[in-house]
């Protein structure tokens, strides 16, 4: 059952970053494009490396091991080497924090 989770703080991660958390054995990728947050499970659908360690780049999310980069709306990928799809979770930000529904 879906349930809503604070993963951080409105300035735990900054615009233009990304931030690694976790809830229990779930990890987390927020992401911060220009105010607009989103939230990801942190792994690559390449090799299943942290999405977290990447970075944020026109409208895409890198991952930092070999460069596949996702649509942030979507979470499809947009480049090689990765051909599926990451996990995108809702968002809500409220009460000065990031809200994720996993
Ligand atoms: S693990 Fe992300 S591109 Fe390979």
């Amino acid at each position: 059952m879906a349930e809503w989770i604070r993963a951080c703080g409105l300035d735990d991660c900054p615009p233009g970053k990304l931030l690694g958390v976790r809830s229990g054995d779930r990890a987390i990728c927020v992401a911060n494009a220009d105010g607009v947050f989103y939230a990801f499970e942190d792994r690559c659908s390449h090799q299943e490396f942290p999405l977290s360690e990447g970075g944020l780049e026109d409208g895409t999310l890198e991952c930092a091991f070999h460069g596949a980069r996702f649509d942030l709306e979507s979470g499809r990928p947009v480049a090689l080497p990765a051909i599926r799809p990451v996990k995108k979770y809702p968002v809500e930000v409220r009460d000065g924090g990031v809200y994720v529904e996993v």
